[in-house]
């Protein structure tokens, strides 16, 4: 890093530049009073509207942030991306991708809906991570399980702060009622993997890792990982395969927005996963990772902010993949 310093070798040469301009964009969205912070549980509808943080880390471990970057919030949906890729590594994509399509689903993350073959659409909605979730180390206990993924998030974090919102986590428990829904209509339909019949413990399972808390700038690590292939920027740790990566890009770009996928994909060109905790993790491959917290949604359910700021920053730079 320090000889790339000195020959200022790095993947974005005019950072200054770049940090202004994060800045200016930073501002202009700030000023958005649009959207509304989720509300069904109550450790998300306590978050201040006004929340607003943005932190960036390239593939050779330059940082920046600005705004709310270290105050803790829950993956939520951002964690759906983690466990495919850790499924990926585990099973390889044949065997994964025989519990989960890979198709938009055209509908709202939560919906009641299974594709042609009777399989969740893909590992970015719910029901797709409900049987991402199952297939996750199942010769091991459930601690072992939670453990494994809390360890790996870390790791992707580069060591910073990954932690676990119990309150978040029993409250999602509380409020279940689809996703329960979604576990009995895919059991009705055998599309769980032989022997994982025990719903509770597979929703259980799936609101921890919806409950495993992150800050801007951990995501941004996290987000840097996947831009670099894998291997963390901070640590140089290889954590994931190159190919497990692109898959996982490969349906953040398709399906990583919601409803908004289609539009997302054609505006800002870039893999992304939102969260209804407000952040969204952007992956810009090959030069850096960001992410982008703020908690008022659209009626889609991405943060405003997130997307203003997304929509700006490409304009600016020319990072869409097209
Ligand atoms: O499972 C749920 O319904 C919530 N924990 C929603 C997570 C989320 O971010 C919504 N997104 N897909």
């Amino acid at each position: 890093l320090i000889s790339r310093a000195f020959l200022n070798n790095f993947i974005i040469p005019e950072w200054r530049e770049f940090c202004d301009s994060i800045d200016e964009i930073y501002w202009q969205a700030r000023s958005n009073k649009e959207g509304k912070v989720a509300s069904y549980i109550p450790q998300l509808a306590r978050y201040s509207p006004d929340y607003f943080g943005v932190s960036v880390c390239t593939v050779d471990g330059q940082r920046y942030s600005i705004g709310n970057t270290d105050i803790p919030f829950c993956l939520q949906s951002c964690s759906k991306p983690l466990s495919y890729l850790l499924a990926l590594e585990e099973l390889g994509p044949d065997i994964t991708h025989q519990y989960v399509g890979q198709e938009p689903s055209g509908r709202i993350f939560n919906e009641l809906v299974l594709d042609h073959n009777r399989k969740p659409h893909n590992p970015m909605i719910n029901a797709g991570a409900i049987i991402v979730t199952s297939l996750l180390k199942r010769q091991s206990s459930l601690a072992d399980r939670f453990d494994y993924v809390l360890k790996n998030i870390q790791r992707m974090a580069g060591g910073e702060m990954v932690g676990f919102s119990n309150a978040t986590f029993l409250s999602e428990r509380e409020t279940a009622d689809r996703n329960y829904a979604l576990g009995y209509y895919m059991r009705e339909h055998k599309c769980f993997p032989e022997g994982a019949t025990n719903l509770v413990e597979i929703l259980d399972f799936y609101f921890q890792l919806c409950s495993v808390e992150v800050n801007c700038d951990s995501a941004a690590v996290i987000a840097a990982t996947l831009a670099h292939g894998g291997k963390c920027p901070i640590t140089g740790e290889r954590l994931v395969k190159n190919s497990s990566v692109r898959d996982c890009l490969s349906l953040m770009y398709s399906c990583g927005m919601y409803d908004y996928s289609g539009q997302f994909a054609f505006r800002v060109g870039l893999p992304a996963k939102s969260g209804v905790s407000g952040a969204i993790m952007v992956v810009i491959p090959n030069v850096l990772g960001l992410c982008v917290w703020s908690p008022p949604l659209d009626l889609y359910g991405n943060s405003v902010r997130g997307v203003q700021f997304c929509k700006e920053l490409v304009q600016r730079f020319n990072f869409h993949n097209f």
